[in-house]
């Protein structure tokens, strides 16, 4: 592998427009689930919890599942490879950072990301609109987490917004939602004028963020995919890393800035 770190590392080094587009594999390293691999979140629960549909129709369930994720995301600390990704920024090797992950933990690096999937960092209340960090929805009584799971669990107050009593729903895009308009205008952009693309952690199974990988191809970008299970795009790419992501992004910010 060591021959193919210093070649992107060269390359990286030359580039005139790096982006990065990260997916969940970038945060299993923290201690947070991603959603397609063997333990993935979407194989334990459906998809078809994260939509509206879902909370309305079942909102134990809803409420549940995201406040187990809150609770996660808040416990985890920022990796590796999110320390090496924001080190590369300060020191001008990233143009964008285009993250699908919705755990601040770019950003708590030190990275500014734009979120195409939004953020579950903060709820808001679907009457009167109103924001709150997310740990709101957590519920106060300890051991909530073992009630849910001996039938005894019910969303309780903190799912209701405490101005107006509207239900709360985080700040993620849900299925069958649209991205945030200037997120993926500020995405595409970047993508259409990169001319060397990284994807790190993401099976690049969900569009349209899918497409930014191909707006940079389109643009004739050098793509490297740093990614544990193959994706669709791994014959378009020069550089293929079958390999965990915060050991191979802490290589090359050595090679690159040392
Ligand atoms: N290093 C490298 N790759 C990893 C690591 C790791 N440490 N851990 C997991 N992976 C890989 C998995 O093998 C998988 O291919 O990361 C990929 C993550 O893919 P997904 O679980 O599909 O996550 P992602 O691509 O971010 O999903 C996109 O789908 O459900 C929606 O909104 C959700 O933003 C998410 C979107």
């Amino acid at each position: 592998m060591t021959g193919r770190l210093e070649e992107v590392a060269a390359a990286w080094r030359s580039a005139k427009y790096p982006v990065m587009f990260t997916g969940a594999g970038m945060s299993t390293e923290s201690g947070l689930p991603d959603f397609r691999s063997a333990r993935g979140l979407w194989k334990q629960r459906p998809e078809s919890l994260a939509t509206m549909t879902a909370l309305r129709r079942e909102p134990g369930e809803f409420y549940f599942f995201y406040q187990w994720r809150i609770a996660r995301l808040w416990a985890a600390v920022p990796n590796t490879g999110h320390e090496a990704l924001a080190a590369l920024a300060a020191a001008g090797f990233v143009k964008l950072l285009i993250t699908q992950n919705v755990d601040g933990l770019h950003q708590r690096a030190g990275s500014d990301a734009v979120e195409l999937h939004g953020t579950l960092r903060t709820v808001s209340c679907l009457e009167c609109g109103a924001g709150y960090d997310s740990r709101t929805l957590l519920p106060a009584a300890a051991g909530w987490e073992d009630d849910y799971r001996a039938g005894r669990y019910l969303p309780g107050k903190e799912c209701a917004c405490s101005a107006c009593g509207g239900g709360l729903r985080p700040d993620v895009v849900l299925f069958g939602e649209s991205l945030p308009a200037a997120a993926w205008e500020t995405a595409e952009r970047a993508s259409r004028a990169a001319d060397f693309f990284v994807v790190v952690g993401s099976s690049l199974a969900v569009g349209p963020a899918n497409l930014c990988p191909e707006f940079a191809l389109a643009n004739g970008a050098r793509l490297v995919i740093i990614n544990q299970e193959a994706t669709h795009l791994d014959d378009r790419a020069e550089w293929v890393f079958r390999d965990r992501a915060a050991g191979v992004l802490a290589a090359l910010r050595e090679r690159i800035i040392g």
